[in-house]
């Protein structure tokens, strides 16, 4: 399984926020956007990802995480030219992924909650064809809106609509066999002149090869793509770190206790930005007694909300 993070666009709903920095970059709370769909891709196991934006950012990318060497995992990036729709992630991930299955997500969302990680892991394994993830909001025009019938089965998807179906968003988490490249490329752009993704997934519920996963009320699921909506984010991350003394997204963390980084590394790391509360925070993890042994017997890992036994 390869991972695609999309984190290109023109951002003009944060102006001017974003006119001279990419919306992905900015800080949500106590760090870069960029690393919580890095940490779902990470946590779901995956090891080889690709980070496409524009030809003016992709360099501050490479500055902030490199080959992804210093997390024990592969980052590879690549351009795209102009923002012409999600779909087009998967056509200029083409070589990247060849062959394999590919997990797609956009860099402006934001997942956490007890057992996400199990769930997105079940979904990688058990994944046949099309799985994506649905969640209910209270203002479903703004998204991918999912229909289902009595028995829980997607029936139809509309992007944006003014009537809604249902109340469950399209969440930009998206799990593809390695058919979705052709697919991609057959697509027509929609009236905003983009390549839309539910036309995507339109497809796959077509040939009845589309799975909805729901994702509960346990779940948080947050887009970042306005002012408002960013702050909130912000917010949440604050309240619920300050709350519990754990990181959301630390990709040290991450990285360490899935065994990717030793715990020399990981107190390096912390070393060298010792003068923030993040640095602090990876050194106080390096520190403390037993923490691998920890992390490997229980089932409910306290810091993630997830299960790891592998
Ligand atoms: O967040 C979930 C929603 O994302 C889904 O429910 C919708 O079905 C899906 O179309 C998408 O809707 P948005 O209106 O949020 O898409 P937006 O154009 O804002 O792009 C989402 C992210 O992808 C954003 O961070 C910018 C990036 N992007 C977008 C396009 C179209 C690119 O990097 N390149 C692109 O060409």
């Amino acid at each position: 399984m390869k991972g695609i993070i999309l984190a290109g666009g023109s951002g003009t709903r944060l102006s001017p926020s974003t006119d001279s920095m990419n919306k992905h970059l900015l800080p949500v709370y106590d760090k870069p956007m960029i690393y919580y769909p890095l940490s779902v891709l990470m946590l779901g196991g995956i090891k080889e990802v690709m980070i496409i934006s524009t030809p003016e950012d992709i360099a501050r990318f490479e500055t902030l995480l490199g080959d992804g060497s210093a997390l024990g995992i592969q980052i590879v990036y690549k351009e795209q030219a102009e923002p012409k729709g999600i779909p087009e992630a998967l056509i200029l991930g083409e070589e990247f992924t060849g062959k394999d299955d590919v997990t797609l997500i956009l860099a402006d969302n934001i997942f956490f909650g007890q057992g996400f990680t199990t769930l997105l892991r079940n979904a990688i394994k058990n994944h046949q064809h099309a799985t994506v993830f649905g969640y209910r909001v209270k203002d479903p025009e703004r998204f991918g809106v999912v229909e289902f019938d009595h028995h829980q089965k997607a029936i139809s998807i509309e992007e944006k609509p003014d009537d809604p179906k249902s109340d469950f968003a399209v969440t930009g988490l998206y799990i593809y066999d390695s058919r979705a490249v052709k697919i991609a490329k057959k697509l027509k752009p929609s009236e905003r002149g983009e390549l839309e993704i539910t036309d995507l997934n339109k497809e796959y519920l077509k040939w009845n090869q589309l799975h909805v996963e729901l994702l509960g009320r346990g779940f948080a699921w947050m887009d970042t793509g306005t002012q408002e909506s960013l702050f909130d984010a912000a917010e949440f991350i604050k309240t619920t770190q300050q709350r519990q003394g754990f990181k959301i997204a630390c990709l040290e963390e991450i990285a360490f206790y899935l065994g990717y980084i030793s715990r020399d590394i990981l107190y390096e790391k912390g070393k060298s930005m010792e003068k923030t509360d993040y640095g602090q925070y990876l050194i106080e993890i390096a520190n403390r007694k037993h923490s691998q042994q920890y992390w490997d017997t229980i089932d409910h890992h306290p810091m993630l909300g997830l299960v790891e036994n592998e």
